[in-house]
């Protein structure tokens, strides 16, 4: 952990009440500053927390603020009803008080874990968000949903519950795996194609892991920027949030078709790919020569071996259909997605037998 060498940028996100996400190199140096709390539990999974949760304790110890660190197993496991009683009990053995703040240093899983914790905990303590993998820096960690998984489905148990803010040191990526860093990436792309062409400019200019810090920071900036005016214009997820859904249609389907062997990310890239061929066919801007460019990035695992039938299933049964239409977010073009609800079964199958032609 390096200490910051420019302020970070700071992207506004309008919720109320409203909070900062810091986007930065060394940020995390400064925790003690944008994190007031006498008592701050620090929750972290045990990749994360070997590397990052000694140095931030020390910074928040640093400042006289007592800290505890909670390690949970790495993975989606731990977004379990077990891990969280467990958590929930570790901190009432601890007597953590009602002024004390949760400080979420991990990926997704324990942004969503950790953030239930808090919603929870003494019906509410603050909560604030330390994302280190990318996909938390621009998905998870920003738009206060949190939550658990159950045996019968992903994210079954949860509530919104804003952060006080969010502090993401991009210094952090150098230690995540490359295929983690991809899973985020199509995050960012997808933020880029709904509303911010300079971050596929930037994907274009040899994207990797090992960019210089400030092009690290100023994507995932921007790409934070998207997600929070989204998040803004619609905090309960009832309108233009929707939009966020852009290439997971296909990608929640055929997660479940892998029986969530294919990782997310991989999964959505398949998905975009999907919702450009389609657009296409609607005579919308052809953006698959760009999608394409992607998959040929991600290189995303072999498709599992399943017919049109079972996907369309799998689709239908999705959380996102309402009132029984299945509901495709498409782009007109870059920065244009529209909300459609009559693609005809032919046509999906007609562009699904186009996908495995294209990526084959
Ligand atoms: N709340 C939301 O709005 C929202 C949005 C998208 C995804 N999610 C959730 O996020 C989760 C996925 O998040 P994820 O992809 O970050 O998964 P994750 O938390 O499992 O992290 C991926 C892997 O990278 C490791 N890791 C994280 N940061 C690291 C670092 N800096 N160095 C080394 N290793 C590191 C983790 O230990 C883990 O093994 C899912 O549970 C998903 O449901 C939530
Ligand atoms: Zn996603």
């Amino acid at each position: 952990m390096t200490a910051g060498r420019t302020a970070p940028r700071r992207v506004p996100v309008e919720v109320s009440p409203p909070y900062d996400v810091l986007v930065g190199e060394g940020t995390l140096a400064h925790v003690a500053e944008h994190v007031p709390a006498q008592r701050v539990a620090i929750l972290s999974d045990a990749n994360v927390a070997p590397r990052y949760a000694a140095p931030v304790a020390a910074a928040l110890r640093a400042a006289g603020r007592e800290v505890e660190t909670l390690v949970v197993p790495p993975g989606e496991a731990s977004k379990s009803l077990t891990t969280y009683g467990d958590l929930l009990t570790r901190l009432a053995e601890a007597r953590f008080p009602r002024d004390g703040a949760v400080l979420a240093l991990g990926g997704g899983v324990v942004g969503d874990l950790a953030g239930f914790v808090a919603a929870s905990y003494m019906r509410g303590v603050a909560l604030y968000q330390a994302p280190t993998s990318l996909l938390a820096m621009v998905d998870a960690s920003v738009g206060g949903k949190t939550g658990l998984d159950l045996p019968q489905g992903k994210n079954l148990v949860g509530a919104f519950w804003q952060p006080r803010a969010v502090l993401a040191d991009v210094a952090a990526l150098a230690s995540l795996p490359p295929r983690e860093f991809r899973q985020g990436t199509v995050e960012l792309v997808k933020h880029g194609l709904l509303a911010d062409p300079v971050l596929l400019d930037a994907f274009r200019a040899g994207w990797s892991q090992q960019l210089p810090a400030e092009r690290l920071v100023d994507a995932v900036a921007r790409s934070v920027a998207v997600k929070a005016r989204v998040v803004a214009a619609d905090e309960r997820e009832a309108g233009p949030r929707a939009h966020l859904n852009l290439g997971h249609t296909l990608g929640h389907a055929l997660e479940t078709a892998s029986a969530h062997r294919m990782p997310h990310g991989e999964a959505v890239t398949y998905g975009l790919v999907y919702a450009a061929l389609l657009a296409r066919r609607r005579g919308y801007a052809d953006l698959t020569p760009f999608l394409l460019e992607l998959f040929d990035w991600v290189v995303p695992a072999p498709l599992p071996l399943v017919g049109f039938e079972a996907l369309y299933a799998h689709m239908t049964r999705d959380k996102k259909v309402a009132g029984g239409a299945l509901r495709f977010v498409l782009l007109e073009d870059v920065g244009r997605p529209v909300l459609v609800d009559d693609l005809t079964p032919q046509e999906l199958e007609r562009a699904w037998n186009e996908l495995l032609k294209v990526v084959a």
